[in-house]
């Protein structure tokens, strides 16, 4: 489509490690097929979720899309640029935080950092102070701007993070696992600045995250990884109704009875059920037939369906 920003086609990348005996002899090759042929694209101001469990490809997939890496076979294009090739052009029009890495420099202070990347990225005063004002909005930063990188919190710094990558106002943002161990204020506001980000420029946003909660509400769409292959590309909604299951959360007040469904929590008398979807009213039935203190049925959150998916 017109539209699409990110186009991306029967992309695969393996690596390969040579293994050598004693430091010196090759005596073979160690190959992970980490992107088996993924094909999918983004449309402008999309913000999408790349999920999936240790492993399967995700940070592969984002290093070749922000450049880092180049891919064996495929293709694939962001704003019409080929990311490998690295032209100025395109590194410009973009933004990345891998997580466990910072952008800050250590010993200054945050102002320097932003100082040098409105160099680099030729932004102007004006732009330069107006921006500031709003990412300050949710993430608060001008007060950290004075304080020096490495004093800052993980989540303080974080905060900082994202506002080194907005600076410029990127078309398209890459942010892989940027929550890693932050509180969860920090992913709070993390969230509402990339909204009013997406509705203010209009940025397309790919987010890699393992923390549910980050995205339930932010994004529009999840593409899920396994093994290097895409298993599911569509609305949230829906793949949350692709498990055929529910939870039934009872609190007895005489002992847990036997009732053949599968129980995935205890503690006491508390116990939560997996019941087939189709049988969820009759779970309840069969519950009600039991003296209780309290009933809920459940639809699984993210969390729970993507670890559904994965198991089979
Ligand atoms: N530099 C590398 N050398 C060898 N194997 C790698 C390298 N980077 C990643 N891999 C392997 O490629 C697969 C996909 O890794 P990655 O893209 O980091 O997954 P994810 O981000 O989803 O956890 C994994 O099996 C991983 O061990
Ligand atoms: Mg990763």
């Amino acid at each position: 489509m017109v539209d699409d920003i990110i186009v991306v086609e029967d992309l695969r990348k393996t690596y390969v490690q040579t293994k050598r005996k004693w430091l010196l002899f090759k005596v073979g090759e160690e190959r992970t097929e980490a992107l088996k042929g993924i094909s999918f694209t983004v449309e402008a101001g999309e913000i999408v979720a790349l999920l999936g469990p240790n492993g399967s490809g995700k940070s592969t997939t984002t290093k070749i899309l922000t450049g880092i890496l180049h891919p064996d076979g495929g293709s694939a294009t962001v704003l019409g640029y080929t990311p490998w090739k690295r032209e100025k052009a395109y590194l410009q029009q973009i933004g990345v935080i891998f997580g466990q890495r910072s952008a800050l420099i250590w010993d200054v202070p945050v102002e320097d950092t932003f100082l040098l990347y409105k160099d680099i990225y030729g932004v102007g005063d004006t732009e330069y102070e107006e921006t500031l004002e709003f990412l300050d909005q949710h993430l608060k930063i001008k007060e950290l701007l004075p304080v020096q990188a490495r004093k800052l919190s993980l989540g303080q710094r974080m905060r900082c993070e994202l506002g080194l990558i907005l600076l410029h106002r990127p078309k398209v943002i890459f942010l892989d696992e940027p929550t890693i161990g932050i509180d969860v204020w920090t992913r709070e506001k993390i969230k509402e600045m990339l909204k009013r980000v997406r509705e203010e420029w209009g940025t397309t946003i790919i987010y890699t995250t393992h923390q549910m909660s980050d995205i339930e509400g932010l994004v529009d769409r999840v593409i899920l990884l396994t093994e290097g292959e895409i298993r599911y590309d569509g609305p949230i909604r829906e793949l949350m109704r692709s498990v055929p299951y529910k939870y039934l959360s009872v609190e007895f007040a005489e002992d847990v009875p036997d009732l053949g469904y599968e129980i995935i929590e205890q503690a006491g008398k508390y116990v939560k059920y997996r019941v087939p979807r189709r049988e969820a009213k009759k779970a309840v039935e069969n519950v009600l037939k039991h003296e209780i203190v309290d009933l809920s049925l459940e639809e699984p959150d993210l969390e729970a369906v993507l670890k559904e998916i994965v198991r089979g």
